[in-house]
């Protein structure tokens, strides 16, 4: 298999930059270890930002920069977010011309809504199923265009010579081989690491970090790793996402009392935070939508309303509904450039999977499905510019093809004695009581010792169950991406945005930084 650009990842990300290298004239290909609708991009259900100004609040690029970095509490990179905010409306206008119907104005223009840590209705949107909107109308497009589409394989290494890429290597799930497929660029966006907080999570359960993993494996550093953004209302016990639409139609965050504690439209570490407080001190949290009028929550909230009936046989028209925060996004991901360009020549990341400094230690809430059609469009401008200027493919070295293959096979005789369930829901538990949304030092080397415990359990193989290749290189992934955050929230002696440390609850100009860490770092002993 050869191609001019390689795009690891479904997600808007990579389905947008896909779309664009076809359009480019690109022999492109899109590769997914499941199926190209199993991704976060369908759960960012309540809006996409653009500072196309529709409401009669004034908004323009310049709020959405200002708001962008105030978000990030500082670290944000001033040229990314410049280079998003500029580029967002365009970007939507993008999926509009391919088929995403978005909810408009009586006068045709799109309708926009307010999200947290903004002043402005900036949050373009398609009801409360604005995620799975773009999606249907990106893999239309996709289809349309013929792009081969490759299923059901995980990217299990990067491929490089002389610091230029190569390919990938890939295992196809169904008969457990590597496959090589090479490519004068490779584009990664295969999204973050939130699935990690199993059972504390609004995430896809194939969000286990593993571009992240490759990245530290192939040389680069992971930044940021620390900054996990909780989103303060998944609906208690399940994780259903009840989005911050919700809030923004003007849904209220009440405690047992039926009072209001926090501004429900402050920035989402700032709203998590003060949830969580009350839920340790063993009260409930509910979301209150008792008075947004009727014909709102049937028209603008319809999703949310079926789904908390189906879960919880509650109707949110009268009922209060129960919320606890959960681990929704990750802000950090591989060192790149503003635009996602890494060190290795031709290898660009974008989305989740890398971090560009777009958001710094806090996303605001409805720029990620914006940055996805962003970036991942200029990254396959940029994979294009680069692949045609490779006159031939680089080559593959056939030693780490033969090293992969070796691997492969070690994992194919542990996986023989491995109980995924159980260390994924124990990596899970560990995550959210030790680098979940208030951290200790403590707690934090505690984690690191959980987890190191882990993969010694895989190496010992004593369990009855048995796992496939997939299910176990995911959990090694997994648990690599584990112990680089606990790393560098060890790192960030500070609480800044969505990393919040209570040996140090202040934000510290000394590090008004990036933490950056590579694999030599963490401790890199193989499963
Ligand atoms: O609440 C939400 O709809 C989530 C949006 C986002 O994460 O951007």
């Amino acid at each position: 298999m050869k191609y001019d650009v390689i795009v690891i990842g479904s997600g808007i990300s990579g389905m947008r930059a896909a779309i664009e290298a076809k359009e480019l004239g690109a022999n492109v290909v899109l590769i997914t270890k499941s199926s190209p609708a199993a991704n976060n991009s369908f759960m960012a259900k309540g809006g996409i930002n653009a500072a196309f100004g529709n409401m009669e609040d004034g908004d323009n690029i310049f709020n959405h920069i200002a708001e962008t970095f105030k978000s990030s509490v500082d670290i944000g990179n001033e040229e990314s977010i410049r280079i998003f905010c500029e580029q967002a409306p365009a970007a939507v206008r993008d999926l509009i011309g391919y088929g995403v119907q978005f909810s408009t104005l009586e006068d045709g223009r799109i309708a926009q809504r307010p999200f947290g840590g903004s002043k402005f209705k900036r949050t373009v949107y398609a009801a409360d199923e604005t995620g799975p909107a773009i999606m249907k109308a990106l893999y239309d497009v996709i289809k349309n265009y013929e792009i081969d589409v490759i299923k059901n394989h995980m990217a299990i290494n990067l491929l490089s010579r002389n610091n230029i890429i190569s390919g990938v290597t890939l295992l196809d799930e169904e008969s457990e081989k590597v496959v090589v497929c090479e490519g004068k660029s490779v584009i990664l966006a295969s999204g973050g690491f939130a699935s990690l907080y199993k059972n504390y999570t609004s995430n896809v359960k194939d969000a286990t970090g593993d571009a992240i993993a490759m990245g530290l494996r192939a040389g680069l550093k992971a930044m940021n790793l620390e900054f996990v953004q909780f989103h303060p209302t998944g609906l208690e016990g399940t994780n259903f996402l009840l989005s911050e639409a919700a809030r923004a139609e003007g849904g209220r965050l009440v405690d047992e009392n039926g009072e209001s504690f926090v501004d429900e439209l402050n920035t989402r570490d700032f709203v998590t935070r003060a949830i969580f407080k009350e839920i340790q001190k063993g009260n409930h949290v509910y979301l209150d939508l008792r008075d947004v009028p009727q014909e709102v929550i049937n028209t603008k909230l319809i999703g949310i309303k079926k789904r908390v009936y189906t879960l919880k046989k509650l109707d949110p028209t009268c009922d209060l509904i129960p919320v606890t925060p959960v681990a929704h996004y990750t802000m950090g991901g591989i060192a790149t450039d503003v635009i996602g360009r890494t060190t290795i020549q031709g290898l660009f990341i974008v989305g989740e999977a890398g971090d560009n400094g777009v958001n710094g230690a806090n996303r605001l809430g409805g720029n990620s499905l914006s940055q996805g059609a962003v970036f991942g469009k200029i990254s396959a401008y940029e994979a294009i510019k680069f692949a045609n200027k490779m006159k031939k493919y680089n080559g593959v070295d056939y030693y780490d093809i033969t090293k992969d293959i070796q691997w492969i096979s070690h994992l194919q005789e542990l996986a023989k004695h491995v109980d995924v369930n159980e260390i994924r829901n124990e990596i899970g538990r560990v995550m959210f009581e030790k680098i979940g949304i208030i951290r200790t030092e403590s707690e934090l080397m505690e984690a690191l010792e959980n987890f190191k415990a882990m993969e010694q359990s895989i190496k010992n193989g004593k369990s009855e169950k048995s796992c496939n290749v997939k299910s176990l290189l995911e959990l090694v992934n997994a648990l690599l991406v584990a112990k680089a955050t606990a790393k560098s929230a060890l790192l960030r002696e500070e609480s800044r945005g969505s990393h919040f440390r209570i040996d140090f609850p202040e934000k510290d100009r000394k590090f008004k930084t990036n933490t950056l860490i590579a694999l030599d770092e963490i401790d890199a002993s193989k499963v």
